[in-house]
């Protein structure tokens, strides 16, 4: 593998670092708005939204709390099958708090819909989401996304966060994966 030349593995790139951030600015805002006088619990789904979690949280101009949660979908290689495994439960207990999930991508929908009643379940007064991602054409069922940065074309894409193998999650942008990758 050539560990220096990262970039030299995508096809394209979709969205640049700038324009992420400048979302990022406006969800910030909207939530800032949305939230006004009310706690706000920022749950970030393990790995892939670490990326987005670190610059939304910076971008709020406000007291937030941050948890984590990972979970992990039963099904065959990269197709969501709706059975969803917890792997690292929250901290926080709910009961009363506005949680906000925080996603990179939404691809079937079927993990966040899972997720979704499951905080439900425990007590919130509020449960909405917000990805940086989602892929129309990819929905599997209606999921109600409250704030969402990009709908992209049905593509495995990559960087901020999103990885091929474990790689290219630290890309600043994000952008799909060129063939000669994985061919
Ligand atoms: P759902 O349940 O919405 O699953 O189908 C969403 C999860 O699937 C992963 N995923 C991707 N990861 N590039 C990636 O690196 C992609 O294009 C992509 N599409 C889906 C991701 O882990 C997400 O949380
Ligand atoms: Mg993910």
């Amino acid at each position: 593998m050539d560990f220096q030349h990262v970039e030299a593995d995508l096809a394209k790139t979709l969205i640049t670092e700038e324009e992420l951030h400048a979302k990022l600015q406006e969800l910030a805002r909207q939530i800032e708005t949305d939230y006004e006088g009310k706690d706000l619990l920022l749950v970030g789904v393990l790995r892939g939204a670490v990326m987005v979690m670190a610059d939304l949280a910076r971008a709020l101009n406000r007291h937030i709390e941050m948890d984590w949660m990972a979970v992990s979908s039963y099904g065959s290689g990269t197709v969501s099958s709706g059975v969803v495994r917890i792997l690292k439960d929250l901290d926080s207990d709910l009961s009363g708090r506005n949680v906000l999930i925080v996603e990179d991508i939404i691809d079937s929908g079927l993990t966040l819909s899972w997720l979704r009643g499951n905080l439900e379940s425990r007590g919130a007064a509020s449960v909405e989401i917000c990805t940086m991602l989602r892929k129309p054409d990819a929905l599997k069922v209606e999921v109600d996304v409250k704030y969402c940065g990009f709908d992209i074309p049905n593509e495995f894409v990559i960087g901020y966060g999103l990885d091929y193998a474990e790689q290219y999650r630290n890309l600043r942008g994000i952008g799909v994966l060129a063939p000669h990758v994985y061919e």
